[in-house]
């Protein structure tokens, strides 16, 4: 999979998909991340990437001509109908779908190339969102300042996602929403610590009972803190 991450403040990437399971796809060639500056593509004398919105009103807008030649550059095109098949273009926003397990799987088993589009929090020109945006994304219902934090989310959920990004291939199906749940609790030595006991079940090596204690725990973990998500599964819980 290949991402061009589109930003203002490219330095905000500087050292982010240095580590873990990000550094290691890299230089396993299993994804290319290349960060570009809006700036680079601005065509005025002044390199202007935003202006002051029409009709009035606080902040700054993107401004449309650099994204547009920045898409066409990374794409091909500025006619989001004509992007070759795989090819997807997100906008991260406060506006956008917010992002489930189950969207993260659907761009890592389908896209090949993905470019992210980093929109500050005041805005991006809607005619940016309406020729070349085929996504628009958000990361939770809260407001950050601009889509880089989003984009670096989006780009760590999709790539341990990939076909031979993590050591085990039974680890992100083990993962928290893989399965509508989130994850048992987990306990590593020593099997004491200052009189807190790890649970005797995990301790007895009978696998099957193990496997039904930890859905157990799931279970309870999501009644009690995301109920939403069991409702979301049957309707009655
Ligand atoms: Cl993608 N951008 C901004 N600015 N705020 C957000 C967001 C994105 N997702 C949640 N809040």
């Amino acid at each position: 999979m290949k991402i061009d991450v589109l930003t203002i403040f490219p330095e905000y990437f500087d050292s982010i998909f240095e580590f873990g399971i990000i550094r290691r796809a890299k230089f396993a060639e299993i994804v290319e991340i290349n960060v570009h500056d809006i700036r680079e593509y601005a065509t005025d004398k002044h390199k202007m990437v935003d202006d002051r919105p029409f009709g009035g009103g606080d902040g700054m807008v993107l401004k449309v001509e650099p994204l547009f030649a920045a898409i066409e550059n990374l794409t091909g095109t500025s006619d989001r109908g004509l992007y070759p098949v795989g090819t997807r273009v997100v906008l991260l926003t406060p506006q956008g779908k917010p992002l489930k397990q189950a969207d993260a799987k659907s761009f890592a088993d389908d896209a090949k190339h993905i470019v992210m589009i980093c929109g500050r929090y005041e805005g991006v020109d809607e005619r940016v969102t309406e020729a070349l945006v085929t996504d628009e994304i958000s990361i939770g219902d809260y407001v950050l300042s601009g889509g880089e934090p989003a984009a670096a989310v989006f780009v760590d959920t999709l790539v341990r996602l990939l076909p031979g990004a993590l050591g085990s291939d039974t680890s992100a199906e083990n993962d928290s929403f893989s399965d509508g749940l989130l994850d048992c609790p987990h306990y590593t030595r020593p099997a004491e610590f200052r009189g807190m006991k790890v649970p005797e079940v995990l301790l007895n090596g009978n696998h099957a009972e193990i496997e039904k204690w930890r859905h157990e725990k799931a279970l309870e973990k999501t009644r009690s803190v995301r109920k939403d998500l069991l409702i979301g599964e049957n309707g009655d819980m």
